[in-house]
């Protein structure tokens, strides 16, 4: 059902991830910094892809990549253009919450752009960061960006009383759901197996709907721990 919502939203063009097609800066600067750490890795995962704008970045920069999207639509988009590129991406049509087809402590880096956000239920949370735990190599590295509970377009939404504490909000215009977070709730959410080396809250404007917001997006670089 929820994928169904996604096919149209992507149809829609509403949010930016719709229909961006540069790489998120925030995956840019991932890459910086895992380079001033000195920090050599060849294989990725991209958690939640979409059509792959951040897929093909890694890619370009010398990650075998593995894609991980619900709709097929953009999975079959993703394939082509990787052989068309002769880049070294593979996308998978699958939920992230249920296991991913990579052997355990294969991956160097997993990023997930605004795609954990939307895993609502607490169990296919707790599978999905069971994956990355069993995914990732000892060290390994993880971002995640998502949306702050004060960003100017989800976090309105938190005030309707019919919102309650756990921050579950339902997006009125494509009525796809996400959880909010503070910085302390999200770290702590990760916190028994991966441990926080960066985490910041970013402000910046972006188009929702055809409507310009000022947007909170938190932006986080996990370790796991060994
Ligand atoms: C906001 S978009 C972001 C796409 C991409 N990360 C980007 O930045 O361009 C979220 C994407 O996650 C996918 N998605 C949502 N829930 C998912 C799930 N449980 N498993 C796999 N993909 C999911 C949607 O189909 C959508 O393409």
């Amino acid at each position: 059902m929820f994928q169904e919502l996604w096919k149209q939203e992507y149809e829609r063009g509403g949010i930016p991830s719709s229909f961006r097609v540069d790489p998120t800066k925030v995956v840019m600067h991932f890459l910086s910094f895992l380079k001033e750490r000195g920090f050599e890795g060849s294989f990725a995962i991209d958690l939640g892809a979409g059509k792959g704008r951040n897929s093909f970045y890694l890619a370009q920069n010398g990650f075998s990549t593995l894609s991980i999207e619900w709709l097929q639509e953009n999975v079959d988009e993703i394939n082509q253009k990787a052989a068309n590129a002769k880049l070294p991406i593979s996308a998978y049509c699958q939920s992230v919450s249920t296991p991913w087809p990579v052997p355990s402590e294969s991956m160097d880096i997993a990023i997930d752009i605004f795609c954990y956000k939307h895993v609502v239920d607490k169990e296919q949370q707790k599978n999905y960061r069971k994956e990355l735990y069993r995914a990732l190599k000892p060290n390994g590295y993880y971002l995640l960006s998502l949306a702050a509970d004060d960003d100017g377009f989800y976090g309105s939404f938190l005030k309707e009383p019919s919102y309650n504490e756990c921050k579950l909000i339902i997006d009125p215009h494509s009525q796809i759901p996400s959880l909010l977070y503070s910085l302390e709730e999200i770290a702590e959410e990760f916190s028994d197996f991966f441990t926080l080396i960066q985490g910041k809250k970013e402000i910046s404007h972006s188009p929702m709907y055809g409507k310009d917001y000022q947007r909170s997006v938190l932006n986080l670089i996990f370790q796991k721990k060994i």
